[in-house]
């Protein structure tokens, strides 16, 4: 106490000096305000000057805290001696050095200055800092800083109503609460709705603050948001941010968003299609889709508009239709039931289910006469435009439902399919299908004449085909003809061919006739033997005018015919056979006039077959009334 006491009595000695010497005085200045974290290290510093001579300079450090409110001394020095004080809260944490600054320059002395440094400061250092100077007889004075400290807030934390909120209740609803914990000073809180600041106003928003300060002398807030919420806020995102001061400047920190459940009644419930798209077909499955504008989702009921007392299993919101028929077609309801008004709503679909049927094709006979016209219908009966194509072979032949065939030829004879295609539906699909045959006179194909050269003592091969229906029967003649092997043999429904072989011994004319039911054709084959010794037994083939083909016309005359033709045959078989008896048939003969330069022994044979075969097509022109050339088939 003695080292205290004593500096006291200086400066009651120089106090009564100081009076008596006006003049002398010190100024002091210190900056207003210090502002610095809490833990961080506050620097304040006293800056004195004294107009006259000094001798002794005392300085006192005095703190006014903010809530203590007493003026405490916390340090002493008056140069040789330092004290600082004990049990101040400062003891231990405070330094103080002295130093010269370089000269005011309005300053009319040197200029001193000490430093306070304060470490790890605490929050109730928050206070003035006084510091007195006192020079004795050159005056005494003292100046002040205010200190200032602060802790940033924890990041604000949010937390959003889970439960849904009914849209236009009468009062606002609770929608977050907002917690900043631990700032100095207090830190604000704002709300905001998407982007714009959220206030108090009377109906639509109530902002309630609760600040609490903890045992460490730092604030809690606490905001709780009420708001009305309408339909339209169910997106609206919701944030809270922070606000707090920091040395020099303000901070802000915002929270997560946090959205909002809305329960809003259903005013519209509708039906969408949902698969497939476009049309639907027969077969089809249908995925139908309630959908209403109110959340939660109200139950949803499928029916019918013409079965209005019996529901449709739909499962939730979606009617699932498989295997739709036509008869699924018609106007589907989809019902709502508000749970609190008892409110029904209702929306429709009205579902087309496109089908086409099985074709049915028509055909009068499927035996048609060559020549003549045949016309076949193919029909489809269906909800959508249609369009009809008709195939033979792979190949389009037609467009249009009626199939129309003129002048009937063997080549038409065939399997004819219909298909029907609906252009807007690709899936319907049917079609149907029809055999037409064409019956007619056989057809021999290469009709003309030909001739042949072989080696004597080969063998040769003569093939005939003939097309025609009923199915054309083969037959050969010719000098010979029953020894005559045949080697092929090939027949269908409407078509026959034939390959004979045989050993070439002489000129000779071979004859292939096709008949059936309706006529005959006959095809002449002109063989003329080349001695072995001649080379290249090449076989040409030449085209002669003299084909025939005979059509019966009315059963009298195909009788007398055949007659005639029985009894010329018999006439040739006779005279054959005579000549062969007595190994005189050497050769076959030909229309053909440059093959028949003949040795006169068998002139007479030449003769006898020309005049035949003359007779024969006069007797045909004569009864048919009209020529005919197998170019005219
Ligand atoms: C301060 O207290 C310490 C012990 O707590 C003591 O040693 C010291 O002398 C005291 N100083 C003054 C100036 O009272
Ligand atoms: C005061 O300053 C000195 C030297 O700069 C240093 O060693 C000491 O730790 C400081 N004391 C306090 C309490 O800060
Ligand atoms: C907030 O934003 C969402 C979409 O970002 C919007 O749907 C909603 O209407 C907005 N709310 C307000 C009140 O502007
Ligand atoms: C907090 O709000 C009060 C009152 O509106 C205002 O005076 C103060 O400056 C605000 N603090 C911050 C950090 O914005
Ligand atoms: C909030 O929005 C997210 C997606 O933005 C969503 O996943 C979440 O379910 C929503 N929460 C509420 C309560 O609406
Ligand atoms: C679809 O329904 C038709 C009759 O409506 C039936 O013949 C057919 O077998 C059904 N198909 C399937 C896959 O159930
Ligand atoms: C579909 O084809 C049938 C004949 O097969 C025809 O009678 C009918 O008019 C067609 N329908 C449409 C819409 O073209
Ligand atoms: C049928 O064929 C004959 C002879 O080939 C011809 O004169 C006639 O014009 C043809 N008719 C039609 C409709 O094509
Ligand atoms: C019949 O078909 C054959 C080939 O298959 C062809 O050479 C001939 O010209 C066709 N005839 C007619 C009349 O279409
Ligand atoms: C005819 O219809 C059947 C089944 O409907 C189909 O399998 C077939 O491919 C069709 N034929 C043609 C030539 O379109
Ligand atoms: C005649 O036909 C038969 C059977 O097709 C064949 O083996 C033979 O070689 C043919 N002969 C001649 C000369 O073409
Ligand atoms: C085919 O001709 C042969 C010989 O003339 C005869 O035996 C047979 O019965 C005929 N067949 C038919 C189907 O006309």
């Amino acid at each position: 106490m003695a080292f205290r006491k004593k500096p006291f009595i200086f400066v009651g000695l120089f106090a009564f000096l100081a009076t008596w010497q006006v003049q002398a005085s010190v100024e002091v200045s210190m900056e207003d305000r210090k502002e610095e974290y809490i833990g961080g290290k506050a620097e304040i510093q006293c800056r004195y000057t004294f107009s006259g001579v000094t001798d002794v300079v005392i300085i006192q450090w005095f703190v006014i805290q903010k809530n203590g409110g007493s003026r405490t001394r916390i340090y002493y020095t008056d140069g040789p001696q330092t004290v600082v004080d004990n049990g101040t809260g400062f003891t231990g944490r405070i330094n103080v050095t002295r130093f010269t600054t370089s000269r005011d320059a309005e300053g009319p002395g040197p200029s001193e200055a000490i430093l306070l440094t304060v470490e790890d400061v605490h929050l109730e250092d928050e206070g003035d800092f006084i510091c007195q100077v006192n020079g004795m007889v050159a005056g005494i004075n003292e100046g002040k800083t205010q200190l200032r400290v602060f802790e940033s807030p924890e990041p604000p934390v949010i937390e959003g109503v889970h439960t849904g909120i009914n849209a236009d209740t009468q009062e606002p609803s609770k929608i977050a609460v907002c917690k900043a914990r631990n700032g100095y000073p207090k830190p604000n809180i704002t709300w905001y709705q998407n982007l714009t600041t959220l206030q108090t106003t009377a109906s639509q928003v109530v902002i309630t603050e609760q600040v609490t300060q903890e045992s460490s002398g730092l604030f809690t807030v606490q905001s709780e948001l009420h708001f009305k919420v309408s339909k339209k806020d169910k997106d609206t995102k919701f944030y809270c941010e922070v606000s707090f001061f920091v040395p020099g400047a303000v901070k802000m920190t915002e929270s997560n968003t946090v959205n909002i459940t809305v329960f809003y009644p259903t005013e519209k419930v509708w039906l969408r299609k949902e698969s497939p798209d476009g049309l639907v077909k027969e077969g089809d499955t249908v995925k139908i889709r309630c959908l209403s504008d109110g959340y939660p989702p109200p139950p949803f009921t499928f029916r019918r508009k013409d079965k209005e007392d019996e529901d449709l299993p739909g499962n939730l919101d979606l009617l699932l239709l498989t295997n739709v028929s036509r008869a699924d077609s018609g106007m589907y309801q989809c019902f709502s039931l508000d749970v609190d008004t008892f409110e029904e709503k209702v929306g429709e679909l009205d579902l087309q289910v496109h089908h086409l049927d099985k074709a049915v094709v028509l055909l009068d006979d499927p035996v048609v006469e060559q020549g003549d016209s045949v016309t076949a219908t193919c029909n489809a009966q269906s909800s959508l435009e249609n369009w009809t194509a008709w195939f033979k072979d792979g190949v389009e032949v037609s467009v249009g439902h009626i199939l129309v065939l003129q002048n009937a030829t063997f080549n038409s004879t065939g399997e004819y399919i219909c298909e029907v295609t609906v252009p807007s539906l690709p899936g319907l699909q049917t079609n149907g299908s029809i055999s037409i045959t064409v019956r007619g006179v056989p057809e021999i194909r290469d009709q003309e004449v030909t001739a042949i050269q072989g080696m004597v003592k080969k063998s040769v091969n003569l093939s005939c085909e003939a097309l025609g229906y009923p199915k054309p029967n083969i037959t050969w003649s010719g000098p010979g003809a029953q020894d005559w092997r045949e080697v092929l043999k090939r027949e269908t429904e409407n078509s026959a061919h034939s390959v004979v072989t045989f050993t070439v011994t002489s000129d000779l004319t071979a004859i292939c006739n096709a008949a059936n039911d309706i006529g005959t054709s006959t095809k002449f084959f002109n063989i003329k033997a080349i001695p072995s010794t001649t080379a290249s037994p090449k076989v040409t083939v030449t085209m002669s005018p003299y084909p025939k083909k005979v059509k019966k016309e009315g059963s009298g005359v195909i009788i007398a015919v055949i007659i005639i033709c029985i009894l010329l045959l018999a006439i040739l078989g006779s005279v054959l056979y005579f000549l062969y008896k007595k190994g005189k048939l050497p050769c076959g003969r030909s229309g053909k006039q440059t093959i028949s330069s003949e040795k006169s022994s068998k002139d007479d044979i030449i003769m006898e077959m020309k005049s035949e075969k003359s007779e024969e097509a006069v007797l045909l022109q004569g009864v048919n009334g009209e020529k005919k050339f197998p170019n005219d088939q």
